[in-house]
C-alpha cells in the first residue's frame, strides 16, 4: 500500500503554476516578462520561434507536455507529461550572436547554479550543455536561432527530467532530479523561477564580455576534462578532452595531437 502511494504521488505532481512562478522571479526592471503555459505543445522552442520577438521583452513558454519535443542533433526530446520541466525563452537581440558555443555553456551554467541556489544539488556539464548528476545526464540544452530585419530572434530551450522515473523510450542511460534526491520536495514553480532570473541576469553580461568571463566557472563542473573520449569526426579512440577556450570550443589531444572542435561540429562520448 505504502508503495502503492508512493508511486501515485510521483506521478500526480502538482500543475504548473504561471503567478507563483512570475511572482518568484528576480528581475532587472526594464525587462518586460510575458510567461505562457501550456498543458501540451508540440515543443516550446518551435512556438517561440513562430512568435514575433522584440528587444528587452522576453517570451516565456513552458509546457507540461511536448508532441514534438527537440534535442540536439535533430533528435526527440522525450517529453511526457505532469513530471519534468519544458522551458523556453525567447528575445530579439541587436547584437549578433556569433560565439553560440559559448552561449549555450553559459545556459548550462545557469541551470547548475539555480539547482545550487535552492536546492544545494551540485550538477555537472558534458560540453557543450548537457546536464548531468551522479555520471548519467537529466537535461539538455537546445539554442535555436533566426535573423529577422537584421536582428536575431532568440530561442533558449531547456528540457530537464525532474520527476520521471520511467521511461522505456530513452535509449542511453539518464536520471532525475527525483531519482538522484529521493527525499528532496523539489518545487518546480520555484525551479523555473530560479533559472530565468539566472539567465536574464547573465545575457547582458554574456553579450558585453562573452564566454571567456565565465570560462573559469565552467572548468569547474566540466565532467570532460582529462577524459578519454569517442568523438563523432575522429576514428581514432585515442582521443583526450582537454579544456575549452575563449570562444566556448574544446580542445582535444587526438593521438597526441591537438584540435580543436565546436559544438556544432561533434559528437561526445566518454569512454568507459
Ligand atoms: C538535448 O538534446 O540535449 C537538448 C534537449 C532540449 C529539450 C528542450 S525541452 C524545451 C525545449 N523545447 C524543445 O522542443 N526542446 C527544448
Amino acid at each position: 500500500m505504502g508503495i502503492l502511494l508512493l508511486h501515485m504521488k510521483d506521478v500526480n505532481q502538482k500543475r504548473l503554476n504561471q503567478e507563483k512562478i512570475v511572482s518568484l522571479l528576480n528581475l532587472n526592471k526594464n525587462l518586460k516578462v510575458n510567461l505562457e503555459i501550456f498543458n501540451q505543445i508540440d515543443s516550446t522552442n518551435s512556438y517561440l520561434l513562430k512568435k514575433e520577438q522584440s528587444v528587452n521583452t522576453f517570451n516565456i513558454c513552458i509546457a507540461e507536455m511536448q508532441t514534438k519535443g527537440k534535442g540536439r542533433s535533430g533528435k526527440v526530446w522525450e517529453s511526457p507529461k505532469n513530471n519534468n520541466i519544458y522551458l523556453s525563452i525567447g528575445t530579439l537581440l541587436n547584437e549578433d550572436l556569433s560565439e553560440l558555443d559559448g552561449f549555450s555553456i553559459l545556459i548550462a551554467l545557469n541551470v547548475c547554479r539555480a539547482l545550487k541556489n535552492i536546492y544545494k544539488i551540485r550538477a555537472k556539464v558534458k560540453w557543450p550543455n548537457d546536464l548531468y548528476l551522479k555520471g548519467k545526464k537529466f537535461g539538455g540544452i537546445l539554442i535555436e536561432t533566426k535573423v529577422v530585419n537584421n536582428k536575431l530572434s532568440l530561442v533558449i530551450g531547456i528540457g530537464l527530467n525532474v520527476f520521471m522515473t520511467s521511461n522505456e523510450f530513452i535509449n542511453q542511460e539518464w536520471t532525475s532530479l527525483h531519482i538522484e534526491n529521493p527525499l528532496l520536495k523539489i518545487n518546480r514553480d520555484l525551479l523555473i523561477s530560479e533559472i530565468i532570473s539566472e539567465i536574464l541576469k547573465d545575457l547582458p553580461i554574456f553579450l558585453k564580455k562573452g564566454f571567456k568571463f565565465y570560462k573559469k566557472d565552467f572548468e569547474k563542473l566540466n565532467i570532460l576534462k582529462n577524459k578519454k573520449v569517442t568523438v563523432s569526426n575522429y576514428s581514432s579512440s585515442n582521443c583526450i578532452a582537454l579544456d575549452v577556450n575563449d570562444d566556448g570550443s574544446l580542445n582535444l589531444l587526438v593521438d597526441e595531437i591537438k584540435k580543436k572542435v565546436s559544438s556544432g561540429e561533434v559528437s561526445l562520448k566518454i569512454q568507459k
